[in-house]
């Protein structure tokens, strides 16, 4: 029989592992009020982020794969409480992140950190790798108390990224930089926090194809070497496969599939993530499947300001049943593998076999 899951876990290892959870954490933005808004007095709310639960692990990267638009970036600032949760429980370290500003906010911001998509936008074009690291250095507290004990922490920094010698980079500005090295120094303005976390947003999507696996590799080496927790976000589900250890599927807002990475890309659950899988460049590295359905997912992602009843993929989805838009499916056990759960009724064992 199928079981339903309640726990946010994220994969199948130890929770004693876990540094950062969130617990049914949803994000609505207001939308700008047109006149009949006005003199109806309501307001719409983007529903960009819904009752999302999952765990990060010390050592271990979780990949959240979504289409554009589907809520990956949000859920990434709300984690590092650059955006405030309409909803739902934020830990690390099991203790909520309800208070901002003060000493425990502050110790939050630096264990939880972020690495944006786009290394130029996020380095100040007239300051140099010296400034933005010394700077983040300072800001945390570890820039030591010589001059000595600061270049030797700047050193020690751009070393970490594989950038050396450090010489050869900490007075050059972004624009003297390749795209690779740029979100390699942004990398290092991470670690200069001693961070416990990284939260990296599509960290390789702005760079050249060439350079990709490079960094993912360094990202890689400090999961590793600093048992980081990364929870590591793209549109690319090939290289989650390749990079993470577990992965989270995002459709409209939601978090449709969670799993193992090879289970998850190799014997796909969900319609949505078969169609992510299906369409991916280079199906090879990803499934055999040969049981494809043969009239797959049609039309465009749904608006998050009225999203679909029910399951929010129903108008999309080539397997929808009736309760498919009425009621919406709780996170369902696959039964392939340990921790490999879908949200969809297909799962639903009884109920399938009542209706057939
Ligand atoms: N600050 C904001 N104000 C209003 N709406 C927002 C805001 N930030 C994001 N949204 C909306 O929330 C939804 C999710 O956006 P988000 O950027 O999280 O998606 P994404 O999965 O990261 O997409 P992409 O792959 O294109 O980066 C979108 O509909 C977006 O327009
Ligand atoms: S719950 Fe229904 S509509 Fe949603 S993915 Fe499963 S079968 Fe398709
Ligand atoms: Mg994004």
């Amino acid at each position: 029989m199928t079981a339903e899951l309640d726990a946010p876990a994220s994969g199948t290892t130890d929770d004693s592992d876990v540094v950062l959870e969130a617990e049914g954490v949803s994000k609505h933005f207001p939308v700008r009020r047109t006149g009949r808004d006005v003199v109806k007095r309501t307001t719409h709310h983007v529903h960009a982020v819904d009752d999302v639960s999952f765990a990060l692990r010390r050592g271990h990267v979780t990949a959240m794969v979504g289409e554009s638009g589907s809520g990956k970036s949000t859920v990434a600032r709300v984690m590092a409480q650059l955006h405030r949760q309409t909803a739902g429980t934020i830990r690390l370290h099991g203790e909520p992140v309800d208070v901002r500003g003060g000493r425990r906010f502050r110790a939050y911001c630096r264990a939880v950190q972020m690495v944006f998509q786009d290394p130029f936008a996020s380095l100040n074009p007239i300051h140099t790798v010296r400034y933005h690291l010394t700077r983040a250095l300072r800001i945390h507290g570890n820039a030591g108390r010589t001059r000595a004990e600061r270049e030797a922490a700047l050193e020690d920094l751009l070393a970490s990224v594989q950038l050396t010698p450090a010489r050869n980079y900490l007075d050059k500005f972004p624009h003297e930089l390749s795209g690779g090295q740029r979100q390699r120094v942004a990398i290092a303005r991470a670690l200069a926090a001693d961070p416990e976390v990284l939260l990296a947003d599509e960290p390789v999507s702005m760079l050249d194809v060439s350079i990709r696996l490079g960094v993912l590799n360094l990202l890689r080496d400090l999961k590793d070497r600093l048992r980081l927790a990364i929870l590591y976000i793209t549109h690319d589900i090939a290289s989650a496969r390749y990079f993470a250890d577990d992965i989270q599927v995002m459709y409209a807002g939601q978090v449709v599939e969670g799993g193992d990475s090879e289970t998850v890309t190799q014997s796909p659950a969900h319609p949505y993530t078969r169609l992510l899988v299906e369409s991916a460049p280079d199906p090879d590295r990803l499934t055999g499947r040969t049981d494809a359905p043969e009239d797959s997912a049609q039309g465009e992602p749904p608006s998050l300001i009225s999203p679909p009843s029910g399951c929010r993929f129903h108008p999309r989805c080539p397997f929808a049943m009736d309760r498919c838009s009425v009621a919406s499916p709780p996170r369902l056990e696959v039964g392939d593998q340990p921790g490999h759960w879908a949200a969809c009724w297909l799962f639903d064992t009884p109920s399938v076999e009542a209706a057939s």
